[in-house]
């Protein structure tokens, strides 16, 4: 893991237009911190998706139109807080099924059983810790499925990038099963910066404890007050990116190799895309599915897009 992480960063600041993989946000204290970002107000993400899932659960657990068990497989951990929502509609409408969470981390799935043994819910549950494509492939396909993939986390992905995930996640599915994304919307651009450039320095921090994480874990020596946090959004192609500026013409280096700053350059930490009906319509079809219902929160900032694997796909 640290090998990779050396890998990237040396790549990633070696480049013309620097960047570095928000992947790496999510030491301990990034994750400690991203809990900290949505539960600002001005993180509207979180409660839109929340109120997506408690309100209209129902609908979309009826639009599945399962009549045998399924399994319910969440791509990511997440903190449950949302997911239970969808469970516990489920649950009331009496459907059976056995929810799937997988994640790489063991962490991220211990704190996720604590709070299912916690919750109110009696729900059938197995943990599955993996890299998502080899445990998708060693799933039996002996049942329907819907697949979750929540929390705009699709929106990390650049355009190519986000087309070959969903297509993967769809080549270990069949005909007939659903997956359901969270994307974020395009929207005014004021609501969008507040979010990301937030009045309390969250995400300032989020985004500094990149080089301290980097300070740590591979020798180097940012120094974190010669940086600065902006970001900027475009809202034609609905692309929020986040950056560390540097305040001063510096180097930052060990063991004899340096990585050079001027002044005012950027470094790219983090792509968060917002879409529109007509791309998700777009990645979906490119991907072998159809759009059943876009499920839209009251400010329709932000949507959970139920898709169906087409027929006549692999598997
Ligand atoms: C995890 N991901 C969907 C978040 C987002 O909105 O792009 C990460 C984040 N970055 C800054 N704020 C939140």
């Amino acid at each position: 893991m640290e090998s990779n992480f050396k890998k990237d960063v040396c790549e990633g600041l070696s480049k013309e237009n620097k960047t570095l993989s928000s992947m790496y946000f999510y030491d301990d204290e990034g994750s400690r911190i991203f809990q900290e970002i949505m539960a600002m107000p001005e993180y509207y993400l979180t409660n839109c998706e929340y109120e997506i899932l408690s309100e209209q659960g129902k609908a979309i657990g009826e639009n599945l139109s399962y009549t045998q068990p399924f399994r319910l497989i969440e791509l990511g951990a997440g903190d449950g807080t949302k997911t239970f929502e969808l469970i516990r509609n489920f649950q009331e409408n009496g459907y059976e099924f056995e929810y799937l969470p997988v994640d790489v981390s063991r962490g991220a799935l211990d704190s996720l059983e604590e709070k299912i043994k916690s919750s109110n819910l009696e729900v059938k549950y197995q943990l599955m810790q993996g890299d998502y494509f080899e445990v998708l492939n060693a799933l039996p396909q002996d049942k329907p499925a819907l697949y979750l993939f929540l929390g705009a986390n699709i929106g990390n992905y650049n355009p190519a990038e986000a087309l070959d995930l969903v297509q993967r996640i769809g080549s270990n599915m069949r005909s007939g099963d659903h997956l359901m994304i969270g994307f974020d919307l395009k929207k005014d651009s004021s609501i969008v910066h507040k979010a990301y450039d937030d009045p309390h320095g969250i995400t300032k921090r989020f985004n500094m404890n990149l080089l301290t994480r980097m300070n740590r874990e591979l020798g180097l020596n940012f120094d974190l007050n010669q940086f600065d946090f902006v970001c900027n959004y475009n809202p034609d192609n609905g692309e929020i990116r986040s950056y560390l500026k540097s305040l001063s013409d510096q180097s930052v280096g060990v063991n004899g190799s340096a990585f050079y700053f001027k002044k005012g350059e950027l470094i790219n930490t983090e792509l968060s895309k917002k879409y529109d009906l007509e791309e998700i319509e777009l990645l979906a079809g490119n991907s072998g599915f159809n759009v059943k219902s876009n499920y839209l929160d009251k400010n329709n900032y932000f949507t959970d897009s139920l898709w169906v694997k087409k027929q006549g796909q692999l598997k």
